[in-house]
């Protein structure tokens, strides 16, 4: 038996136990065949001459004279599933071959189409009336009134080569407009991409019957121009980040990130929300400062101090202005800001940013209890301002739908106490022991208590050490002072806050006790100096705010370039 392929084996023995490799065959008896219809396959150019052996049976080592011709009922079963093989192959590559021909045909004639399209030129109808300018969230003032719009291609869908629908964005809100014909066969029509900018010209018509669209309305277009075309392909935006993408990338590609529909809404509230607390603020008679965020003095610890070079000096970043408000209410009376702050916090949480918004009051002779009452009517002011604006309540609507403006009284709640609630539900400090008067509480233990109370809480009176310098003993009980922070359901700590130290030589005992130099707080010290009044205030994180008005899992996604460890950019 010779080894080259004008003698196949099939090798089975009786025991049907199959050996051979359909894989490795060459069909020498080194290598022989595990089926006949490999054999067969493989001996396609010569199956009427070449020879079909089978091995006898299973033995190691096996001459040739082991072997014997394939059975003819095997041979002739073998044979035509090799021919229905044959059959299926020649018709796939026949499908295939056709296939690629009517690609080849589709893609010239694409490419014909694109050249022919570079001849198509819109021009207006001048018999039509002239077309005004809007914003699209004007468009309800307009409809069937013949408009020019201009923005984003925000969606895109062709159908066909005569229709086009766009979804235009133009920062207000979002407009469904159709394009026919002509218009479609531009070659701006055929190679727009998504988020090239356009001007559309057309009339706002009522969508019919049974369909939808945003506003309720869409522009038949008649015409339009391409202002500014996007690049498509792998640069093209949808190939740059998607809802999809690893976070990295997500703030990397912040600037593309924040034209999406949930992205732009949150940066839409937070301006509805600068606004409501700027209204309320102003309704109440409080002014508003701007203090700078270059200093040369701490607030809240020096652990979280970001510091620069400052002529030769050390200066810092500011972590709050409230020293400044302080200064401020014998000069104006009540005062608020809404100003950055800034915090080198080492960790990379959920509610943690290096930058943040800081929305802070000062109020002059009030009590604790005021301070409290300010806290509460500031949040539900707030709330209300933005629930009363129709669209800032359809945008809390649409991140938030669930979301109802918190109900008051908020519960109030000492610090002791929560220390006892915390006991009482079995939660543990880190190394396993119950907490204890004294103990900070850290954030998820905190969590935990303000979810499953499930409401508002202003808890009150922390004890001292674990506060900052500025804040008064109680009167009554020295192991506490007149602090307070507002917990909020699914974000925690969102306003800190106390009266302040209003006794000269306390305050310079306060300054001693925090390892700080009073010189070097000349400027607030002249406070208790010169006409000392009882007074406090509180700083509120407005990303926190709007992460628990809006629903959002991080104040990251509340401000415009979140700024933490290892991200400076964009
Ligand atoms: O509790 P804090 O540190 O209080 C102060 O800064 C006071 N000087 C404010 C005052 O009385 N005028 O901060 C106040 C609020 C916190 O409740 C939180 O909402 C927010 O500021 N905040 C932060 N938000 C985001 N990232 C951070 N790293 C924050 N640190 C504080």
């Amino acid at each position: 038996m010779s080894s080259d392929l004008s003698q196949k084996m099939g090798e089975m023995d009786i025991s049907k136990k199959v050996t051979g490799s359909d894989e490795s065959a060459d069909g020498s008896i080194a290598k022989p065949f595990k089926t006949p219809l490999a054999a067969l396959t493989a001996s396609a150019s010569f199956i009427d001459t070449a020879s079909f052996l089978i091995k006898k049976a299973q033995v190691a080592d096996a001459e040739p004279t082991d072997y014997q011709p394939l059975a003819p009922t095997a041979f002739k079963k073998a044979k035509k599933a090799f021919e229905l093989n044959l059959k299926k192959s020649k018709k796939h590559a026949e499908t295939q071959a056709k296939e690629s021909a009517s690609n080849l045909a589709k893609q010239q004639e694409e490419e014909k189409r694109i050249e022919n399209s570079k001849s198509i030129v819109l021009v207006q109808d001048p018999s039509l009336p002239p077309a005004k300018f809007i914003k699209i969230n004007d468009a309800v003032n307009y409809r069937d009134q013949r408009v020019n719009v201009r923005g984003w291609v925000h969606r895109m869908r062709v159908q066909g080569k005569d229709f086009m629908f766009i979804v235009l964005r133009d920062g207000t809100v979002n407009l469904q407009c159709i394009m026919t014909d002509r218009l479609c066969h531009t070659y701006e029509a055929l190679t727009l991409t998504l988020e090239s900018t356009v001007s559309l010209f057309g009339t706002i018509k009522t969508v019919p019957e049974g369909k939808s669209a945003p506003g309720g309305h869409e522009l038949i277009v008649d015409h339009w121009e391409l202002v500014g075309k996007a690049p498509g392909d792998s640069e093209a935006v949808s190939n740059k980040v998607s809802a999809d993408s690893d976070p990295s990338i997500q703030y990397a590609q912040r600037h593309l990130v924040i034209r999406g529909d949930n992205q732009s809404a949150v940066l839409k509230a937070r301006s509805y929300t600068l606004r409501a607390f700027r209204n309320h603020f102003h309704s109440i008679g409080y002014l508003e400062v701007t203090p700078p965020c270059l200093v040369q003095t701490m607030v809240e610890g020096g652990s979280t101090l970001f510091s620069l070079p400052y002529y030769g000096e050390e200066a810092y970043l500011t972590q709050s202005s409230q020293l400044y408000l302080e200064s401020c209410v014998p000069a104006m009376g009540n005062v608020y800001t809404i100003s950055e702050s800034y915090r080198a916090e080492k960790s990379n949480t959920r509610r943690h940013l290096s930058e943040f918004t800081h929305c802070e009051i000062e109020a002059g002779f009030i009590s604790f209890e005021d301070l409290l009452d300010t806290i509460e009517n500031t949040v539900c002011g707030v709330v209300d301002n933005l629930l009363n604006d129709p669209v800032s309540r359809q945008l809390i609507e649409q991140l938030n739908p669930t979301f109802k403006s918190p109900s008051r009284p908020f519960m109030r709640m000492k610090y002791e106490d929560a220390i006892i609630w915390l006991n009482e539900h079995n939660v543990k400090r880190e190394d396993g022991n119950d907490f204890e008067f004294g103990d900070d509480i850290p954030e998820s233990p905190e969590r935990f208590m303000t979810d499953t109370i499930n409401r508002p809480i202003l808890l009150t009176h922390f004890p001292g050490p674990i506060k900052s310098f500025y804040m008064p003993k109680t009167k009554g009980d020295p192991r506490v002072t007149d602090s307070v922070d507002l917990l909020m359901p699914n974000v925690g700590e969102i306003v800190g806050g106390s009266m302040r130290i209003d006794n000269y030589d306390d305050m310079l005992n306060a300054f001693k006790s925090a390892g700080l130099d009073p010189d070097n707080y000349y400027w607030y010290l002249d406070l208790s100096k010169y006409g000392a009044f009882p007074h406090g205030g509180f700083g509120l994180g407005v990303e926190r705010f709007l992460a628990w008005i809006t629903d959002r899992y991080t104040v990251k996604e509340c401000c415009l370039y979140p700024r933490f460890p290892g991200r400076c950019q964009p």
